[in-house]
């Protein structure tokens, strides 16, 4: 295993072994449902317009998912199945202990144990920068998904060079912050698929949920709050496409309408 795998490894089992206390992802005060479910949300939603497809149809695997908190919203959405992965065994207990509707699996996301087109759907949000391979990572999500890959990671741009940090530390273990535009995403995929037909998308937004949350809460929280945290996120995004420091990658595969070019 890679150094940098392992390191993540032992950081991650120390942090969810400190704590079985996760349940901020169950948590229904609209502002904080509205902030953690927003971006799967988008991501989601495009998915399902570009495929004209419903979730039920849809078996999910979650890479780097740690206690199972985007399973759960994948599985209030409605999707078939939702099995979440994660490199941590600590993590998968919690997940299990968390959310009885969510199968879990352990595993390297650098190198998946499961065999090609194993699942519909395959997604990662915050996950593929905590590894030293993150394009392998997402060509292991390319591999094992049947149909679609959605990617949840930061973009790429002006505003992650002023604000962003470059590096992150949690324990023992540091990552480099890997952030995507559409042309590394795209040229990541079409490195792997070749000339198979595909959709690629990526989204480009803004997102900053601790600032949200405060802007939220100094508004009254609760449902004002979100209101509040709707109407920021709606005028910052009229500037994401130039400006947003969050991109949604999304990947249709073996689909008749050809983006290749
Ligand atoms: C910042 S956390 C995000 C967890 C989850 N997506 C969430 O938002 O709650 C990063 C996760 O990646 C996992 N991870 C790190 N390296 C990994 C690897 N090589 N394979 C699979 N998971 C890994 C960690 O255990 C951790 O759960």
């Amino acid at each position: 295993m890679n150094t940098g795998v392992e390191k993540q490894k032992e950081t991650f089992e120390d942090i969810y072994s400190e704590s079985n206390n996760w349940s901020y992802w169950d948590d229904t005060d609209p502002l904080t449902r509205y902030l953690l479910d927003r971006r799967l949300q988008i991501g989601v939603k495009n998915l399902m317009k570009m495929t004209n497809s419903s979730p039920q149809d849809w078996d999910v695997l979650v890479i780097c998912g740690g206690v199972g908190g985007e399973g759960s919203v994948l599985a209030n959405i409605g999707f078939r199945s939702v099995t979440v992965s994660d490199i941590s065994e600590n993590a998968m207990q919690g997940c299990q202990l968390r959310d009885s509707r969510l199968k879990t699996k352990v595993m390297n996301a650098e190198n998946l144990d499961i065999p090609d087109e194993s699942y519909d759907l395959v997604l990662v949000q915050d996950g593929l920068h905590h590894l030293p391979r993150p394009v392998l990572g997402l060509t292991e999500m390319i591999r094992v998904a049947k149909k679609a890959v959605i990617m949840i990671e930061p973009h790429a741009g002006i505003v992650a060079n002023l604000l962003g940090t470059e590096w992150e530390a949690h324990g023992g273990a540091v990552n480099y912050v890997f952030r995507w535009n559409k042309l590394m995403f795209e040229q990541a995929v079409k490195s792997y698929v070749l000339q198979m037909p595909c959709q690629i998308e990526v989204i480009r937004l803004w997102n900053h949920n601790l600032v949200m949350d405060k802007v939220g809460k100094i508004c009254g929280g609760g449902q004002r709050g979100k209101v509040v945290v709707q109407l920021c996120y709606f005028l910052l995004d009229l500037f994401a496409r130039w400006l947003g420091n969050m991109a949604i990658g999304l990947l249709i595969k073996n689909d008749p309408i050809d983006n290749h070019n």
